[in-house]
């Protein structure tokens, strides 16, 4: 394999007048500043505010759920998430190696017993058949909990990350979740328009967290949400989110719990509102840049692109690419070096998480297929409008 060669064909790839192209960029226009500018001229810069409310709402028709909270981060959303279940000091939690660590650090703010389960090859997801196989063996039901007897923890729920864009099998990880007793929640960072069998993950989760992170598909600048059918667990995040004061109405400060300054600002509110109108667009721009990048990868003999599975209608956020062969870690990153040398903002697969130095490696299963993407994978930039179409 020539790594050399590859550099210079995807080279080729991009118009020279555009680089250097980060990864993933926002598109901001007109709108958006206009829409911040309003916010400021009306005073509303922190977190209070109608634009709030509105930008809620709108989320809520994005989603099709009965509430949602806006918030200051994907990874907050997703903290919020586990404090409002009640998630505590060893309760296991089901989830995913091969994802960005934010779902891992919330489990781990909580005190609560991350267990990983391998992927599947078809939607980078928790594999369902690993899943069920690792259940009839280990799950044990006690009461209305269900333990795991390798363990020996409570097993309080499933947390799936759509990764690069694409659901994962979540009609069956309802179905485990019903069997089981345990809260399904999908983390949808950069999945939001996503779509698997004509729905979002949304529509079977109990939770579902958002993130409007600046290198997002659409941005609040910093930011994420909490979306969910059960109002009364929203109100709880709500008011965790809001440092859990009762006494606003009376504009005084008593506060029942340990709080959080979790909300989103107006500011932040105000640039999601237009965000919001250009998510269609995107997504189609989006799946256009990589249909670009299949017939581009497909012509390069050493290296594959991932696609989505059959059935899904992924926003393609970031496109995976993969050598065909494994490669070592030291090779990859001199490759990477070397595109980011000449302006391709690429980047290399997260590090399996089962592998970060302060997980517990005692009841660590085998992860062949994650392990496989993280050697071999890397992320190509998905910035609108990048790939010279003419090539
Ligand atoms: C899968 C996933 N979850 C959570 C987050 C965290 O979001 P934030 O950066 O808004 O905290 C990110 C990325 O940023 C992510 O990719």
């Amino acid at each position: 394999m020539n790594l050399e060669n590859i550099v210079k064909q995807i080279n080729t790839w991009y118009p020279k007048n555009n680089l250097p192209i980060p990864i993933n960029q926002p598109t901001i226009n007109e709108k958006d500043i206009n829409s911040i500018t309003d916010t400021l001229n009306e005073n509303w810069v922190s977190t209070a505010g109608p634009i709030i409310n509105e930008f809620e709402e709108q989320l809520k028709s994005e989603f099709d759920q009965k509430e949602v909270v806006a918030v200051n981060s994907g990874t907050s959303a997703l903290h919020l998430s586990l404090l409002g279940l009640g998630i505590s000091q060893d309760d296991q939690i089901i989830t995913t190696p091969l994802t960005f660590v934010a779902p891992l650090n919330a489990i781990k703010y909580v005190g609560a017993y991350p267990f990983f389960i391998d992927i599947s090859q078809k939607d980078l997801s928790l594999d369902i058949n690993l899943l069920n196989q690792y259940a009839e063996i280990n799950f044990v039901q006690k009461g209305k909990f269900t333990f795991d007897i390798k363990t020996n923890k409570k097993v309080k729920a499933l947390l799936s990350v759509d990764v690069f864009g694409h659901i994962g099998d979540i009609e069956e990880y309802r179905k485990f979740c019903d069997k089981y007793g345990l809260k399904l929640i999908v983390d949808s960072a950069e999945s939001l328009g996503s779509k698997r069998n004509g729905n979002t993950s949304a529509k079977f989760s109990d939770i579902t967290t958002t993130s409007f992170n600046g290198n997002k598909i659409i941005t609040t600048g910093a930011g994420g949400a909490i979306v969910s059918k059960d109002e009364d667990f929203l109100n709880k995040v709500r008011h965790l989110a809001t440092t859990a004061n009762t006494e606003t109405e009376s504009h005084s400060y008593f506060h029942d719990l340990v709080g959080y300054n979790y909300r989103l600002p107006a500011l932040n509110a105000s640039l999601g509102l237009s965000q919001l109108s250009i998510l269609d667009k995107k997504i189609m721009e989006y799946r256009e840049i990589h249909k670009q990048y299949s017939n581009l990868v497909n012509k390069v003999e050493d290296i594959e692109i991932f696609e989505e599975t059959k059935g899904a209608k992924s926003n393609y956020w970031l496109n995976l690419i993969m050598f065909k062969e494994t490669i070592s870690q030291d090779e990859k990153i001199k490759f990477l070096k070397e595109l980011n040398k000449i302006g391709i903002g690429a980047r290399n697969v997260w590090n399996v998480l089962h592998q970060l130095p302060f997980i517990d490696r005692k009841h660590l299963l085998k992860y062949p297929i994650a392990e496989s993407i993280f050697h071999r994978g890397f992320n190509l930039p998905t910035s609108s409008l990048i790939i010279d179409a003419k090539n």
